[in-house]
């Protein structure tokens, strides 16, 4: 703890708090109709348009979506402390828009969503969306990853709704850091939130941690303790450079670092398989009901088994977690685009993904968004 508070003076210094509103919905529901491409399968046997693939052959059949740019946290890696511009909200995608593209891209192949933000639960009408989506017909996983601060009352319902995988972030266990972490008072909640979710049988609940050094690098084992008697799969994130969010390579713990950290403390640590898509580095330790996970992004990344696409709340598509470059579904929408031009214009964006990412150094020089616009 005194190492904590001695090197916590080094972060950037709260801003004042702003008031929250939330947006009107649009309730008329268009789904859209079916993809008219000829579709090939995926590994899984599911039918996967060519709007999805990129030049690299990569599927991306998992999409995420940015439900809002608001949250009741404001996380020092994720928000600049002076806050971030809010799109107005009529330039936010309705309930309706977000449907009709959800259903675009399931009926495309894609058959894992995850809600993001912001702070998704803020979103007042969570639940008709999770209900509405987790209708569509092909759509396997319904993920949210969310603070946890006003989960836990929600989720029976969400639950109901179809909610299928849930993230949990909390990145210390010591109250008084995630005040300081996070600008805000919570921290019993998330916990609240972390055993509501088992109690409801969420298995393996995940727990995502952002490990900076300095901050909470000396809870690690601590973190991995949670998983002796409790599904959770505890989940390492490496540090990554957002605008505003004041990255700098000394705070970043490299895996290697983390992996050795855990392995000397807990010597049965083993690897576990993982799927090629998969972006975390799964272990389990013997004994243990729940595993420990490590999300490389900066050290060694998993670009080359990436099949994700990003739907900003403003209607952006984001082909690259750490990419600039954008299109934008919400204004073709609007004028009136239909099916075949919307997956004109998402194919394109597709095939234009790069490779990989271009290296920490050089995203944390390149101007994207801040981390709390794009949702992780
Ligand atoms: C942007 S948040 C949005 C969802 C929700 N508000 C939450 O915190 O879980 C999604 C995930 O991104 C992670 N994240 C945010 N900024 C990050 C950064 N600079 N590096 C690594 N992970 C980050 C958060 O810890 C969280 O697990
Ligand atoms: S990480 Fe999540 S909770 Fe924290 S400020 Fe970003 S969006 Fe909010």
């Amino acid at each position: 703890m005194k190492r904590y508070i001695s090197r916590i003076t080094n972060w950037p210094t709260p801003f004042p708090f702003r008031n929250l509103n939330f947006f009107m919905v649009d309730k008329e529901r268009n789904f859209g109709s079916k993809p008219t491409k000829e579709p090939i399968n995926n590994e899984e046997g599911n039918q996967i348009s060519d709007m999805l693939i990129d030049g690299f052959g990569r599927k991306h059949t998992y999409l995420r979506i940015s439900l809002t740019e608001r949250c009741n946290l404001r996380c020092q890696y994720c928000m600049p402390a002076e806050g971030v511009d809010l799109t107005p909200s009529p330039k936010l995608l309705t309930h309706n828009e977000i449907l009709r593209l959800a259903n675009l891209f399931v009926t495309s192949g894609v058959d894992k969503i995850r809600l993001t933000g912001g702070e998704p639960t803020v979103r007042k009408d969570i639940h008709d969306i999770c209900s509405n989506l987790s209708s569509l017909k092909g759509l396997k996983t319904l993920a949210v990853t969310t603070n946890g601060i006003i989960l836990a009352k929600k989720l029976p319902m969400l639950k109901q709704c179809g909610l299928t995988n849930l993230n949990i972030s909390l990145d210390t266990l010591v109250p008084s850091k995630f005040e300081f972490m996070t600008r805000r008072k919570g921290h019993h909640k998330v916990i609240e939130s972390i055993n509501a979710a088992i109690d409801l049988g969420y298995n393996p609940v995940k727990v995502n941690c952002v490990v900076m050094r300095g901050f909470n690098d000396d809870e690690i084992c601590d973190f991995v303790n949670l998983t002796v008697d409790k599904p959770i799969n505890v989940r390492f994130i490496e540090f990554m450079p957002f605008d505003g969010n004041v990255w700098n390579v000394k705070k970043l713990i490299p895996y290697s670092e983390m992996l050795d950290t855990v392995a000397k403390k807990f010597p049965t640590l083993k690897r576990l398989c993982d799927h090629p898509t998969e972006t975390a580095k799964n272990f389990q330790i013997d004994g243990h009901v729940g595993t420990v996970s490590f999300v490389t992004s900066m050290t060694e990344h998993f670009c080359a088994g990436c099949n994700r696409l990003r739907l900003l709340a403003d209607g952006n598509l984001k082909v690259c977690l750490f990419g600039p470059s954008e299109v934008s579904l919400r204004d073709p929408l609007r004028s009136g685009a239909g099916d075949e031009e919307l997956r004109e214009i998402i194919g394109a964006a597709v095939k234009r993904k790069k490779a990989s990412h271009a290296g920490m150094f050089d995203i944390a020089k390149t101007a994207n968004r801040p981390m709390i616009h794009i949702g992780g």
